[in-house]
Formats: structure tokens, C-alpha cells, sequence
């Protein structure tokens, strides 16, 4: 098998989760100082280059693995089709990056970059369908959930992904209900199709670290299945306050997602006790996947809360939200992926990254104590920001708020900074281990 493409795609991925994170600061630093860099990147601009570098380390990092796993079991169907995928997306990230650099952009709220780039994308995604399904057809009817998940995540990102630019018509931008409902439903499942292939990424790790497949056939795991569908197709209905629809409907839809969690959540805490000793301590992937659970945990106490009604209403357009959003790309996703990686490069060199066993160990700690730091300051500054937003009048001026409000925000960029000191330290290992691969 040559591996060298599904590292790249790996390479590229935390290269890309580099430069968001460094431009996450950058933005942050405009929080602290609005006039930094306003001139050359306004925060608008620095917002957008963040959110697109870590939304591809997210969709990058899961294509390589899931390139990565299939290839172990079977003979990929394509593997120029592969080389031609990551070539293209190499190529749409740098035009993306030049497309918000100099604000050639199509102004929505999400994917603002160029709309042109939409037809490289979707080939590349195009691409990696032809590719999967040609590798795994035989596998699939009595096969694992994971093949199952992958499967859907890559059908529902074509579906989605071309559902977000419908706007480009004015059958649907010339009404605002219709676009705005369009807009929310295809970026919910836009997340929904990529927390297919990062679940099935978890679900497959924990399996081969178990050296057991029952974790993914099990009722429990298709029933989870079913249900990430459901929310993959449903879920959005919790994003759009603005749309007059019945309350119900967004109360099923934040139900559906969190249940969702619960069984995740549930699936790695059974997987950790099934586990023997051995197992645990020759698998740095495993500590990664007990630390999602905490997140799950704590991602579900938020989502509960910001559920309900009136809470709702005090912490819509907060930092609050942020904190929802970062806390599940940070605290769920990025561990999963960190996880994957951790286990491929030891299942390629078993002792590759003994000599940062200390450093990695520190690294870990400083990431999760530093994302807690920055949850909580999010979540605290929304508060703050709920607060002031329903003060009975006389209020303070909103610059009296924001200088008030100063404190927190340095505690939220320090937590920021030490975040992404601790990445580096987890990130650097990793990437010199598949560069070193990579030229094998
Ligand atoms: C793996 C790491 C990270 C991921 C996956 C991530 C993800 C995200 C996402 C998805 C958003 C959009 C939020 C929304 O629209 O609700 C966002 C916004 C943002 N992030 Fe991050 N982030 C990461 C790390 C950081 C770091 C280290 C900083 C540094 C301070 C940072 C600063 C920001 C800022 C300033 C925004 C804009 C919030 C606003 O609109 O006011 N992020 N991030």
C-alpha cells in the first residue's frame, strides 16, 4: 500500500489546523486591541481565515484517515483518483486563503470565500466517493457501522455542501425565509456529514485498539447510527430561532443531537472498561478518546441549558454560542482526530514518539486545562453580555461594557495562546513522524 497520499492529506490537515489557530489568536488579539492589524485584516476577514483553516484540519484530517483505514483491508479502487483529490484541495485551500485575503468574497456567514471555488470542492468530494465505494462495495452489507458512517458522510457532504450555495439563485435569495432557512438547514448538515466521518473515525480506532469489531456491529452502535442520520437531516432545526416554525420542532432537534452524545459518550466509556491494562498503556490514542468523553460531558450540560427557552433568548448571539461551537470542534471532534493520528503513526512505528513521551504527556494536560480556560472565559463573557443585553435602562454605554468587560477577554486570549502553545507541542511529533513516513 503506498501511504504517502494519506499522509499528505494528514500533513495538509495540521498544517491547516496551524495556520486557524494563529490566525484564532490573531483574531483574539483584535478583541483586546480592535485597532490591530484593522487596516490590512479586519476582524471579519481574520474571523473567516480562522473558522475556514480549522474546518478543513476537521475535514482534511478525517478524509486522510478514512483513506488511511480502508487502505488497511482492502485494495483502494483509485489511487490516482486520491492523488488527484488531494492535489485539488491543496490547490482551493491556498485559492481560498487569497479569496479572503483580498475580501473576494460571496458574503455569506459561513464558506464567505469566492462561490467559484464550490466546483473544485465538490469534484474533490466527488472524487472520494467514486474512490470509496469502489474500494468497499463487497464489505459494506454485513460490514462494520464505521464503513456505514463514512459512507453516509461523504453522500451527505455532496448533497449539503451543493445545498449551501443554492443562495447563488435568486429562487431562493431573493426571499429571505427561503434563503435563511436553506442556508441553516444545509450548514447543519454540513456539520452532521462531517460528525459522520469523525464518529466513525472514533468508533474504528476504539475497535482496532480492542482488536475487537463487536464495538461496530453491535444494535447499540447502528441505533447510534440511525440516530446521527436523523440528526444529520433534522438537527438543523435548533440553528434557525429567526424562522417562525413550531417550538417542538427545535426542541426534538437539540433532543435528537444530544441523545446522540449520550450514546457516544456511553459507547466510549463501556469500550475504556472493556479494555485490559495492556491495551490502555501501549495505545496513546486511548487517553485522547477518554478526554473526548469529558467534553461530551461538559458539551452536553451547555447544549441542555442553552435549550431552553428563556435561557435561549439570553444567550443567542452571545459568546455563549461560540463556546457551544468551539467547544464541540475543540473538545469532540479535535480529540477524535488528535486520537486517529496518535494511533496511526504508532501503528506505523510503535516507537516513533517514545522520546516525547514527557512532552506529550505535559502537552495533553496543557491543552485540556487551557480549553477550559478558554470555554470558560467564552461562557463568561457571554453571561456578562446577556446581562448587559437585557439591563433595564438607564444602561451603561456599550464601550463602558466593553471596558468592563476587558478582563475577561484577556483570560479568554491567554487561554487561546496556551491552547495553541499546547497544539504545537502535540502537533510538531506528530507531523515530523508522517513527513518521516512520507518519504519512505
Ligand atoms: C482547534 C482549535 C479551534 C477550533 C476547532 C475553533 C473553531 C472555531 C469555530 C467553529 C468558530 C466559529 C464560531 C461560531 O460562529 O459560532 C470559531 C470562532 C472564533 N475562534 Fe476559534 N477555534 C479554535 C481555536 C481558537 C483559538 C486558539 C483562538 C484564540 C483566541 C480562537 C479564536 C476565535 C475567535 C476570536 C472566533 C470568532 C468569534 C466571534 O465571532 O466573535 N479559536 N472558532
Amino acid at each position: 500500500m503506498n501511504k504517502k497520499t494519506h499522509f499528505s492529506f494528514l500533513i495538509l490537515g495540521i498544517i491547516s489546523l496551524k495556520l486557524g489557530l494563529f490566525f484564532g489568536l490573531l483574531a483574539g488579539a483584535q478583541y483586546m486591541v480592535p485597532e490591530f492589524l484593522k487596516e490590512i485584516i479586519p476582524f471579519s476577514q481574520m474571523r473567516e481565515l480562522h473558522v475556514t483553516m480549522v474546518i478543513s484540519w476537521i475535514i482534511l484530517t478525517a478524509t486522510g484517515c478514512i483513506y488511511y483505514f480502508i487502505s488497511i483491508d482492502n485494495k483502494l479502487a483509485f489511487p490516482k483518483l486520491e492523488k488527484a483529490h488531494i492535489i485539488i484541495f491543496g490547490l482551493t485551500g491556498i485559492l481560498i486563503l487569497i479569496s479572503i485575503l483580498t475580501n473576494n468574497m460571496g458574503g455569506r456567514e459561513y464558506m464567505t470565500y469566492n462561490p467559484l471555488l464550490f466546483f473544485p470542492i465538490i469534484i474533490g468530494w466527488l472524487l472520494f466517493a467514486i474512490n470509496y465505494y469502489q474500494t468497499i462495495i463487497k464489505k459494506i452489507v454485513f460490514g462494520p457501522v464505521y464503513l456505514w458512517m463514512w459512507m453516509t458522510g461523504i453522500l451527505f457532504m455532496i448533497i449539503t455542501y451543493s445545498e449551501a450555495h443554492l443562495w447563488i439563485f435568486s429562487f431562493f435569495k431573493g426571499d429571505v425565509i427561503k434563503d435563511i432557512t436553506v442556508q441553516w438547514k444545509s450548514y447543519g448538515g454540513i456539520v452532521g456529514s462531517w460528525n459522520m466521518l469523525i464518529y466513525g473515525t472514533a468508533i474504528y480506532v476504539m475497535s482496532k485498539i480492542k482488536g475487537d469489531d463487536r464495538i461496530a456491529k453491535g444494535k447499540i452502535a447502528f441505533f447510534f447510527y440511525f440516530l446521527g442520520l436523523t440528526n444529520l437531516m433534522f438537527g438543523w432545526a435548533h440553528h434557525t430561532y429567526i424562522i417562525p416554525h413550531k417550538p417542538w420542532i427545535r426542541i426534538l432537534a437539540y433532543g435528537i443531537s444530544m441523545t446522540e452524545w449520550i450514546i457516544l459518550g456511553s459507547m466510549i466509556l463501556n469500550w475504556r472498561k472493556s479494555l485490559n491494562q495492556k491495551q490502555k498503556i501501549n495505545s496513546p490514542a486511548y487517553k485522547w478518546l477518554l478526554s473526548t468523553d469529558v467534553w461530551i460531558f461538559l458539551n452536553l450540560v451547555l447544549a441542555l441549558l442553552i435549550s431552553i427557552p428563556t435561557i435561549n433568548l439570553f444567550t443567542h448571539g452571545t459568546h455563549i454560542t461560540v463556546a457551544h461551537s468551539m467547544g464541540t470542534t475543540i473538545g469532540i471532534n479535535s480529540t477524535i482526530l488528535i486520537a486517529a493520528i496518535f494511533y496511526i503513526v504508532s501503528k506505523e512505528n510503535k516507537f516513533s514518539l517514545n522520546k516525547y513521551k514527557k512532552r506529550l504527556n505535559i502537552a495533553f494536560w496543557l491543552f485540556h486545562i487551557s480549553l477550559l480556560v478558554f470555554w470558560g472565559s467564552l461562557l463568561y463573557s457571554g453571561y456578562l453580555k446577556g446581562i448587559w443585553d437585557q439591563m433595564d435602562m438607564p444602561k451603561t454605554s456599550f464601550s463602558e461594557f466593553i471596558t468592563d468587560l476587558k478582563p475577561v477577554i484577556h483570560v479568554l486570549v491567554s487561554g487561546g495562546l496556551f491552547l495553541f502553545i499546547s497544539i504545537e507541542f502535540i502537533t510538531n511529533p506528530l507531523i515530523k513522524a508522517l513527513i518521516n513516513k512520507s518519504k519512505k
